[in-house]
Formats: structure tokens, C-alpha cells, sequence
């Protein structure tokens, strides 16, 4: 048994209920959509579970109280365009204050291999965490390649957050970025000969934006 230990599975029954309506091929653009969206923010909420937090001080009715907040600024999520893009307003609706970076990368339908075509990060500096986000990791050539460049630009501490993982992507991550956690709602059994995750959700960048067929 392959073991992968930078990689965390969020079994929750809600984020498992809504992958099965998030498979299904009769599962139409809207409702895809509100899901993707709904499954990303249960992931965030995972991936932000040692978030770093303050006091803050708070005056209830009553008295007053120290509570805890997290520090303003500190999130940089970064989409991997297309697919990435259909997460970013729901986890943006838990963090207010991040940031938003554009990593834009398509495969070669050929090769597998990504292709580069936009980078956009917001200021480095003030400790930030950057969550970078897309639905499907496949091969692991696009996020491997989306984080290798935000590294390249001076990030230090990354997240990537996935829907649907496949045991080579998971594995290119740990070989090339043992150092990035990575969060999911399933591990998939494998690739088919396209480079699609079987049983997966399909190409995830044409549900989204209804370009398919
Ligand atoms: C999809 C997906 C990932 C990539 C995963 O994007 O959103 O970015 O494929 O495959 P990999 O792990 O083998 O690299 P796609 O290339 O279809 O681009 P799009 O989002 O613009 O449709
Ligand atoms: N990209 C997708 O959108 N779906 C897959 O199954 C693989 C890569």
C-alpha cells in the first residue's frame, strides 16, 4: 500500500453526500456549480484548522470577554484557472480579508503536460498562507507546476485544496512538494488512458462553465 502522508481525505458525510451529487453525469451546471462551491468551503474549513489566532477583545451585553480572532490579511487563495475559479467565492465568503492570486495553466491534451499562461499574486509579506485551489489532480503536472511557481515568487507556506485526487497526482505532489499538505473529498482509483480520473466528475472546467460537447 502506497502511503501518502501529506495528504488528508475529508470523510465528513456531508462533503461525501454532496461529491455523489457532484459525480453524477445528470448533475446540470447551476447545481454543479452551488456544489463545488459548497464541498470547497468544507475543505477550507479543514485546511485552516491550525490557523494561527489572537486575542481580541470583545464587550458582550454583559461584560466584557478576550476572544480570538484570526489576523486580517493573512489568506492568499490562488485558483488554477479555469476549474480553481468556481471555488474562490466560497472560500473567499469565510475569508473577507484574503487575497486572490491567478495562476492560469490548461494540459496539452497530447502530453498531459501544463501549459503556462498567466501569473498574478497579490504582495508578498506578513506571514502569509496561501491556499491554492482546483477541483481535479490528476497527474499532478498543473498543481505541481501552479506551486512550483508561486515558490519560485517567494511563498512559503502553501495549502493545495482538491476536490477529486488520483494516486499519480497525490504521488507528484509528495515527490516534488512533500512540503504542501494536501486536502480533498476523495481519492479516485486511477487514470484512464486521457488522463481522466476514473470514476471522477468528468472534465471539471466544462461542467463549471457549460462548455462541454
Ligand atoms: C484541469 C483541472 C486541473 C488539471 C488537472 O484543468 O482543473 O487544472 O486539469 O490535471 P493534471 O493534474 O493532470 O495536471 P484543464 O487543463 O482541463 O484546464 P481548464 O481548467 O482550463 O479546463
Ligand atoms: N481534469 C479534469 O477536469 N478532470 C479530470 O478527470 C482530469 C483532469
Amino acid at each position: 500500500m502506497v502511503s501518502h502522508p501529506n495528504l488528508t481525505v475529508v470523510a465528513h458525510p456531508l462533503v461525501q453526500h454532496k461529491m455523489a451529487l457532484l459525480r453524477d453525469v445528470d448533475t446540470p451546471t447551476r447545481e454543479f456549480r452551488h456544489l463545488v462551491g459548497e464541498i470547497a468551503t468544507l475543505l477550507a474549513y479543514e485546511a485552516t484548522r491550525d490557523l494561527d489566532t489572537e486575542p481580541v477583545e470583545v464587550w458582550t451585553p454583559l461584560e466584557r470577554m478576550m476572544g480570538t480572532r484570526i489576523p486580517g490579511d493573512r489568506i492568499v487563495l490562488v485558483p488554477i484557472l479555469r476549474a480553481g475559479l468556481g471555488m474562490v467565492d466560497a472560500v473567499a465568503a469565510l475569508f473577507p480579508n484574503a487575497g486572490v492570486g491567478h495562476i492560469g495553466l490548461y494540459r496539452n491534451e497530447e502530453t498531459l503536460e501544463p501549459v503556462s499562461y498567466y501569473f498574478k499574486i497579490p504582495p508578498l509579506g506578513g506571514d502569509k498562507r496561501y491556499l491554492v485551489l482546483d477541483p481535479m489532480l490528476a497527474t499532478g503536472g498543473s498543481a505541481s507546476a501552479a506551486i512550483a511557481k508561486l515558490k519560485e515568487s517567494g511563498a512559503e507556506t502553501i495549502r493545495l485544496i482538491c476536490l477529486v485526487a488520483a494516486p499519480p497526482g497525490v504521488e507528484k505532489m509528495q515527490a516534488d512538494h512533500p512540503d504542501v499538505p494536501v486536502f480533498v473529498a476523495a481519492l479516485d482509483r486511477e487514470l484512464n488512458e486521457h488522463g481522466y480520473i476514473l470514476p471522477g466528475l468528468g472534465d471539471a472546467g466544462d461542467r463549471l462553465f457549460g462548455t462541454e460537447g
